[in-house]
């Protein structure tokens, strides 16, 4: 049964698509990319705009950082031009941006809740995905174009958008972990 699964997972091939400004999006990108290659499922981390052929992917996994309650314009663009592909595969999306340590739970499960892009709904409701995820994100200061840093000098600026890499390295392999679990069961159901 083990080895059926596996040849059936050589046949498939995983995108992790990603929008990352300063790196910290790609950073969870390559780490999903990692645990699911760990399970020996083929899997290519990319820049949404390096990908030119959904079709190439079996399954795909899109994610982009979150800037003023919206994805990245790159990362909606791609969802939107490849619906169709994406409605007829295996898709999971995620979004990196809540920054800070939650105090307790109540709180980060609100933080969570109120990161969530304003795009989710829209593409839950087009391409139906089997899952959604809001990750804490990581913010440099030193790397902020002009603009970011503006909005940070924003009244309050700083309190919610604090320097610091929050990335739950454990909640982002744990998620990895789930989607691989569902992998190997589909695809050794089809065989
Ligand atoms: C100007 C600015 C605005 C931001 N707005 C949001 C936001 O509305 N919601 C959110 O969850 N995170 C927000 N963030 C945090 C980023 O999404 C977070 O730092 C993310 O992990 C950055 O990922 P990237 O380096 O891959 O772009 C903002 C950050 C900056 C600098």
């Amino acid at each position: 049964m083990l080895s059926a699964s596996v040849t059936m997972l050589g046949t498939m091939t995983v995108l992790v698509g990603y929008s990352s400004k300063y790196g910290a999006t790609e950073g969870i990108a390559e780490r999903i990319a990692s645990v699911l290659r760990d399970f020996g499922i083929p899997t290519d981390a990319r820049r949404v705009a390096s990908v030119r052929n959904v079709s190439d992917y079996s399954v795909c996994i899109v994610g982009s950082s979150s800037y003023l309650g919206s994805w990245r314009p790159e990362a909606s663009r791609f969802v939107r031009r490849y619906r169709s592909e994406l409605a007829t595969r295996p898709v999971w999306l995620f979004s990196s941006g809540p920054l800070g340590i939650a105090q307790t739970g109540a709180q980060h499960l609100r933080e969570v809740t109120e990161a969530r892009p304003k795009q989710f709904d829209e593409f839950v409701e087009t391409i139906r995905p089997r899952g959604t995820q809001v990750f804490y994100g990581a913010l440099y200061p030193e790397r902020l174009d002009r603009r970011d840093r503006l909005v940070r000098k924003m009244p309050a600026g700083f309190e919610i958008l604090p320097a610091g890499d929050f990335r739950e390295w454990g909640a982002i392999e744990a998620w990895a972990t789930g989607i691989s679990g569902e992998l190997v069961h589909t695809f050794a159901e089809t065989k």
